[in-house]
Order: structure tokens, then C-alpha cells, then sequence
């Protein structure tokens, strides 16, 4: 018996030391790494210039993502109808038009509906857009009364009022925080969202949102190399950018891609995917977003294909504590937005996410940007917290915890102004 007691003990104090050598939180941890060559082709050849970068090796980083890390978007498919419910509703005390409609997509008896919001301040025209998706539904950016509930899967959150997986109105406005909309609207900008569910739920489950659509018969989950959750969110971003280019009083060529956490890979391959977007913003995205993988601190390969499998393509998995054999690393994710500007944000408290590597990923992308004769980031050791610094490439460290506040969204409108204002 005390025999089989302290084998126990020792047994569970192994897996606690196991447990935490997990995740690495220091800095003295990292492994020496080399990084993937962002200029240099697969066969070698140095890109010089940004002709190379266009026809070589972007293309080439595209496909990379696509077949090992995020999956490829394998269907083609335009927005069969768009369902207006509301056109120009008064919004926020006549600050704003609300405008809410459905696009909806088919394919044989399939059909998927994802519901977009968007403000737009009221009597202007050619306005840029910041687009992004939310994590709980479109009725939990603001108080406002009139945002349709969506009727989509979302992860139960009792104290939220969402049950057996059906929003209710005890969530309205429950992100409000996290949506400075008025602010938004002052300064210019419309603001579009949609219900990242309303694509493709969030869960391990390849039965629902758009994926089914693009199935062979018998077949039952995207191929090895076909998209994850993130792509299909990336795929959904870009539907989005096809709605808003027939919106006339949208200025198509600034329509702004965010996202937050996940969502923020998620903003990030359909700003690479899709050079529409004219500016693309990455906040506390981490693993699989802005952070460098081989670096290994935080939250890791090995850790991010295990609790969240259905966001990447099978491939992935090959590289869970091989981050060396990855052929990319994460800048070059952050060097596919290249010309267009990048805004990458960590926070002081989001070690998991590891904000020096989100830092360092994008000092690399800058090389990129060097090609365009665009100073990427203007420094190359990570700023105070609180001191953005910009170049076409910006970057914050904000003091607090892993999410988005009002401090990052004026970061993000004063990155705008300067680079979208248009020459006279
Ligand atoms: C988890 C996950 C992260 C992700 C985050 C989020 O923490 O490990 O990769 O960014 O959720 O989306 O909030």
C-alpha cells in the first residue's frame, strides 16, 4: 500500500513537472532557431525585387499556408442573394446608419446564411470600413435594441444567457467594450461585423457552416490539406469584401480587416488571401497569427493542433514539437500583407501569446516592405508599453490583459488616418 502511494505521488508530480515544461515562459528557454527565408524562392533564387516577390515567391507562400497550415479554400462560390432586412436604420442618436442583410450562399440543397451588420455614418459617402468578425453574435457589439439575433450555433455561456447553444437577448451589447462604435463613427469610419459561427461554428465538427459545401459524396471532413476553421473564416471575410464593394456609399478601396485573438488569425490569411483588403489589423493574435512558432514560448504547435484541431488542415499536426521543419514561420504570414499597412498588437498580461515573437515577426516582415522602398517597423527592439511606433508596419504593447480595448481601437484610427487619407 505505501508503496503504491508514493508511486502514485511520484507518478503525479512527473506529470506536473511535465505539465510545466509545457509552456515556456522563459526567455533563457527559447531554442536558438533559424528562420524560413522569407526572400529566397524554393529553388533558390534571391527575390530582389517586388516583381520576384509577386510572382514568385508570394504565390509560393500562399500555397505553403495554404497546404500546411491553414488548409485550401477548395470551392468557388459567389453570394447566391443578398436578404436586405434593414437598410438605413437610425443608429446611436442619429450618429450612424444601420444597415443588416444576409448573404446567403447554395449549393445543390445546402445553404448557409451569414448575416452582416453594418454602421455607417450617417450623410457621408465613400466611407472606409473597418470589417472584422465577433465571437458571440452580431447583437453583442452594442445596445442597440435592433440587431437581429442570429439563430446560429453558439458555445453555451449560461451567464450569458446563451443556452443549448441559442443566443438570447441577455447577451445584447455584452462586447460593447471591446466595440467603441460611436468613436469609430466620429472618426470617419463605417463598421462592419458579422458572427464568425454564422461562416463556420467553432467547434470540432466539419458537419455544418460552409465546409459540407464543398464535399465530394461520402466525404465527411476537409481533405488533409483543405481548410480548417480558419480558413473558412478567411473565406467568409472575403464574401464580406464582394458585399461591400456593391455598397455605394462604401469606399471599397479602404475597407479595413480586423480581427481579435483567433479572429485575428483569421483577418490575417484573408488579408494575405485577398489583396482587396487595404489594410489589415492582428490584435493579441498569437500562435498561428502574428507570433513566431519556432520560438516555442507560450502557446505552441504541439499545444494550439491539440485543443483547437478543426482550425488548421490536418497537415499541421506534423509539425507539433517540429517547428523547425515548418517551411514558413509566422512573418511571413505578416509579409503577404505587403504593400497594404499592418497593424500588429500584443498586451503586457498575453504571454500565451507570446508578444515579443508577435514583435519579432514583424520586424522580419518588414524586409518585405523594404522591397515596396516602405519602411516596415521603425525600430527593431520592442517598444515601451504603450508607445506605438510606425512605420507601414505598426506596433503596440499594451499594459493589461489578452483583449481589445478603446486604447488599441484609437491606435488603430489614428494608423488609418495616416495611411488611408488619400492624396488631393
Ligand atoms: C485560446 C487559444 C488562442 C486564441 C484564443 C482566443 O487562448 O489558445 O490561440 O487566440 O483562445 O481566440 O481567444
Amino acid at each position: 500500500m505505501k508503496y503504491l502511494v508514493s508511486t502514485i505521488t511520484l507518478l503525479i508530480s512527473l506529470n506536473l513537472f511535465a505539465q510545466q515544461k509545457v509552456v515556456n515562459y522563459d526567455e533563457n528557454e527559447v531554442p536558438n532557431y533559424t528562420l524560413p527565408r522569407l526572400l529566397v524562392s524554393e529553388n533558390g533564387r534571391k527575390i530582389k525585387n517586388t516583381k520576384r516577390w509577386e510572382k514568385i515567391r508570394r504565390p509560393e507562400l500562399l500555397k505553403l499556408f495554404g497546404r500546411e497550415v491553414y488548409g485550401k479554400i477548395p470551392l468557388e462560390i459567389e453570394i447566391a442573394d443578398v436578404i436586405v432586412h434593414e437598410e438605413a436604420g437610425e443608429a446611436f442618436d442619429g450618429l450612424a446608419i444601420r444597415r443588416q442583410v444576409e448573404l446567403v450562399f447554395r449549393k445543390d440543397d445546402q445553404e448557409l446564411s451569414v448575416e452582416l451588420l453594418l454602421y455607417l455614418p450617417k450623410d457621408s459617402n465613400d466611407v472606409p470600413v473597418f470589417i472584422g468578425y465577433n465571437f458571440n453574435g452580431n447583437h453583442t457589439v452594442a445596445d442597440d435594441p435592433d440587431i437581429r439575433l442570429t439563430e446560429s450555433w453558439v458555445r453555451d455561456n449560461p451567464s450569458l444567457g446563451i443556452v443549448h447553444n441559442q443566443v438570447t437577448e441577455q447577451s445584447r451589447g455584452v462586447s460593447r467594450e471591446r466595440w467603441p462604435i460611436e468613436e469609430i463613427l466620429e472618426a470617419g469610419y463605417g463598421i462592419a461585423t458579422m458572427y464568425c459561427g454564422d461562416v463556420d461554428p467553432d467547434r470540432d465538427n466539419f458537419q455544418d457552416g460552409i465546409h459540407p459545401f464543398s464535399y465530394q459524396l461520402g466525404q465527411f471532413r476537409p481533405g488533409y490539406d483543405e481548410w480548417g476553421t480558419i480558413s473558412a473564416w478567411a473565406w467568409g471575410l472575403t464574401k464580406a469584401m464582394d458585399y461591400l464593394s456593391t455598397v455605394a456609399d462604401v469606399d471599397s478601396s479602404s475597407v479595413i480587416v480586423f480581427g481579435h485573438s483567433r479572429l485575428g488569425k483569421a483577418a490575417l490569411w484573408a488579408a494575405a488571401l485577398d489583396q482587396r483588403f487595404a489594410m489589415c489589423i492582428s490584435n493579441n493574435s498569437g500562435c498561428m497569427g502574428a507570433a513566431l512558432s519556432r520560438r516555442q514560448f507560450g502557446e505552441t504547435v504541439g499545444s494550439i493542433t491539440k485543443a483547437f484541431p478543426h482550425w488548421f488542415c490536418e497537415n499541421l499536426n506534423k509539425y507539433a514539437s517540429r517547428e523547425e521543419n515548418l517551411p514558413v514561420d509566422q512573418h511571413m504570414l505578416l509579409a503577404l500583407v505587403a504593400p497594404r499597412p499592418l497593424y500588429v498588437t500584443s498586451a503586457t498580461e498575453d504571454l500565451w501569446a507570446d508578444p515579443k515573437g508577435e514583435f519579432l515577426s514583424a520586424v522580419e516582415a518588414g524586409k518585405v516592405y523594404q522591397l515596396y522602398d516602405l519602411e516596415g517597423l521603425p525600430v527593431s527592439e520592442i517598444p515601451q508599453p504603450d508607445s506605438p511606433v510606425s512605420g507601414t508596419i505598426a506596433y503596440h504593447i499594451r499594459t493589461g490583459e489578452h483583449n481589445i480595448t478603446s486604447y488599441d481601437w484609437r491606435q488603430f484610427i489614428d494608423f488609418a488616418n495616416k495611411q488611408l487619407t488619400k492624396e488631393e
